[in-house]
């Protein structure tokens, strides 16, 4: 029998309440259907892996949140009592960590400089909730609804929609990170991406012509400073068409990308949604032969102004439309380019209703997918881009990870796309905020994620970029980015001391990196956050939950800004270090947590270069004398590791009291170690590493120093 509550009565027309039923779909993980839910309007959806599937219609007895289905002046709104519950998640938000009290769009916009409506909309849409409460117990709250929606945070958490009556699933857990992982289990997680991402990024709108990029790279290299990705705005293409070049700007793309490799660096390049309206262009010859392109009501192919003029819009709904649009690829990636940067996918245009479509406009959809209006589909036309993109790059190169970077997206599409926060400004304020937001984005299923180092619009300045440069590096994506007219803010581009502190900062990034990788492989694995807000190192601290200056990189190292003015930091013997012997007043305080072992790679200038033979390893032992770490190994690129073709390790230290034993000691992979391993320990003395000799095998012993 199913059991149908009828919670909401009124004698007012304008709030109907509406009857539910629900059922447990995973142990202590439940969906509530409002009785007149239409699935035709909502499924397939593209936030789960699979269609829910019940595993009892009876719900425990104690079991605390039940939605409050209502009609509300024609919206469907979904109303959760949450009390006094900590809020996270939401998505990409501008503002605080903690959510309490805000309303945002769930619509997306593209958003320059978080202008409109005070950054509350932004460029992408997660109808996600994190929270937790005061005993340190959480819950999540999915709306499975991509219709045009608000969403506020406060005592009572209210998603309101445009669209037809939508199912919520409510996730309960012990704590915040079991959430995240069912929310996992739910959504999905990233796939693991190269190696090469996870380094450090250079960006500029545009680098062209490309010579200049190719400069930018030598100066990288003549500089030693580290550098991995040279991007190619859309000034490459030839007159914002996208899968073509420009006769001017880049003459011979096939030579440009062999210089980059020859250099070791990767190229990243743009390419659009939008198709110039050009029946002499190739991809609009094939768009208009097959229409394929999103209809007005009128049944015409929508026309918009984007940057190549008149354009047409892909209805990435269609799976032949994905289809094709990932046969495109090949040829554009022979050229040699390693990654694609998605962009405008909300999708903007420049002269439409809320710079996009108008939301009667017609999306056909397809395999299950029901034909329906913008205002259903708008949300995730970045979200099926960025699906579509992934097919292409793996039709390309079906060997390699694909790298897609994408400005719009949907919860669920971390499985298809890394993102960044769009085009933030060059404020201090933004730099701030860029903190909070990446948390958010953390919190909410998507961890690959970073804002534009540096800010995107306005002008940069030294002081600016030196201090964003030296917490942007613990950023899981660490791109420096800006506008076309604003003044270069390349890590040298403001003297000496700004190009120093950069370097450092980005030395570390790399020296890090062991680390960073093996956050990605768990995170690829389990859907907790690369980057992690601070109340994660100790849920029960409630002084803790409002933390947004300092963060920490997974687990186990706590980055404090050198601005942060009293930041609360978790209790217990955390142990401060640098990593150089000067100060230069920039660098972010880094601080390890008691009983972990932090693994650290030799300086490299590049990831083709880097290698994980000689390794550092950082001990502060908890109050037994005992330590541990992880250490992830696969090919860093490729899917062999899918076979088992990588090395987990173990990291263990301990005492008696004189000497110190670190090992590293292999739990799991069928990875041979190709070389011999050669290890020294580094000891937190009075906040600087000091280093053993190096020792060759998967063992060092050495005196224990007193801190
Ligand atoms: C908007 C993107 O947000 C920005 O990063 C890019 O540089 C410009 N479009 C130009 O492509």
């Amino acid at each position: 029998m199913k059991r149908i509550y009828l919670l909401f009565l009124t004698l007012t027309t304008a709030v109907v309440a509406i009857a539910q039923q629900s059922f447990l779909i995973d142990n202590r993980v439940a969906v509530f259907y409002p009785a007149n839910y239409d699935a035709a309007q909502h499924q397939p959806s593209p936030i789960f892996l699979r269609e829910l599937a019940p595993i009892s219609q009876n719900l425990p007895d104690d079991w605390q949140l039940r939605p409050r289905f209502t009609k509300e002046n024609g919206h469907s709104v979904a109303t959760f009592e949450v009390g006094d519950a900590d809020l996270y998640g939401c998505g990409e938000v501008y503002g605080d960590l903690k959510r309490n009290g805000e309303t945002v769009g769930l619509w997306n916009k593209d958003n320059g400089l978080y202008m409109t409506e005070g950054g509350k909309r932004l460029y992408q849409s997660h109808p996600w909730v994190l929270g937790v409460r005061k005993n340190g117990t959480a819950f999540g709250l999915i709306a499975d609804n991509t219709w045009k929606s608000k969403l506020t945070t406060d005592h009572q958490v209210r998603f309101d929609s445009e669209g037809p009556a939508f199912r919520v699933v409510v996730i309960e857990r012990n704590s915040p990170v079991e959430v995240l992982q069912e929310l996992a289990k739910l959504s999905g997680t990233i796939e693991m991406p190269p190696l090469w991402s996870l380094g450090f990024h250079q960006c500029r709108h545009s680098y062209v012509p490309d010579t200049w990029a190719m400069q930018i790279a030598d100066t990288f290299r003549d500089k030693q400073i580290p550098c991995d990705v040279i991007w190619m705005d859309i000034i490459y293409m030839d007159g914002f068409r996208i899968f073509t070049f420009s006769p001017k700007e880049m003459p011979n793309p096939k030579a440009f990308n062999d210089y980059l490799h020859s250099k070791k660096f990767k190229s990243v390049f743009m390419i659009d949604p939008g198709v110039k309206v050009d029946p002499n262009y190739f991809v609009d010859q094939q768009g208009m032969a097959n229409d394929y392109y999103v209809k007005t009501k009128d049944g015409k192919p929508f026309v918009g102004q984007v940057w190549p003029g008149d354009t047409h819009f892909p209805d990435f709904t269609r799976p032949e439309v994905r289809r094709w649009w990932s046969t495109l690829y090949p040829d554009f990636m022979a050229t040699g380019i390693d990654g694609i940067w998605n962009d405008m996918n909300e999708p903007a245009v420049f002269d439409g209703p809320d710079s996009s479509m108008p939301e009667d406009n017609v999306h056909l959809g397809g395999e299950g997918l029901a034909e329906g209006p913008h205002l259903r589909y708008h949300n995730v036309y970045g979200y099926n881009m960025v699906k579509a993109t992934r097919e292409g790059m793996l039709l390309a190169n079906p060997q390699k990870r694909p790298f897609v970077l994408s400005r719009s997206n949907f919860l669920g599409g971390q499985r298809y796309a890394a993102t960044w926060t769009g085009d933030n400004a060059s404020t201090w304020e933004h730099m701030k905020a860029s903190i909070p937001m990446t948390l958010n984005m953390g919190l909410t299923g998507q961890p690959f994620n970073g804002p534009d180092i540096g800010g995107f619009a306005r002008d940069c300045n030294g002081e600016l970029l030196a201090h964003w440069t030296a917490i942007g590096v613990y950023f899981p994506f660490v791109r420096n980015h800006c506008s076309l007219e604003e003044v270069q803010q390349e890590p040298w581009a403001f003297g000496q001391q700004v190009e120093d502190v950069c370097r450092t900062a980005i030395n570390r990034r790399y020296r890090l990196l062991p680390y960073v990788y093996t956050l990605f492989r768990e995170t690829s694995q389990t859907g907790i956050p690369v980057m992690r807000p601070v109340f994660m190192a100790d849920v029960n601290d409630e002084t803790l939950r409002s933390e947004q200056q300092a963060f920490l990189l997974g687990g186990d190292l706590l980055i404090v800004p050198r601005w942060a003015e009293k930041p609360a930091l978790p209790k217990g013997n955390w142990a401060t270090f640098s990593m150089e012997n000067g100060d230069d007043g920039y660098q972010a305080r880094l601080a390890l947590r008691p009983g972990s072992v932090l693994p650290l790679a030799n300086l490299y200038q590049n990831t083709v270069d880097y290698c994980t033979d000689s390794l550092t390893l950082v001990v502060n032992l908890d109050e037994k004398g005992l330590a541990q770490g992880r250490l992830y190994e696969d090919d860093g690129d490729g899917f062999n590791y899918r076979s088992g073709d990588y090395s987990d390790y173990q990291l263990k230290a301990n005492t008696d009291g004189k000497t110190l034993t670190v090992s590293l000691q292999k739990i799991d992979g069928k990875r041979k170690a190709s070389n011999k391993r050669w290890l020294r320990i580094a000891q937190i003395v009075k906040g600087r590493l000091v280093y053993s000799n190096w020792q060759e095998g998967n063992q060092a012993v050495v005196k224990l120093r007193k801190k």
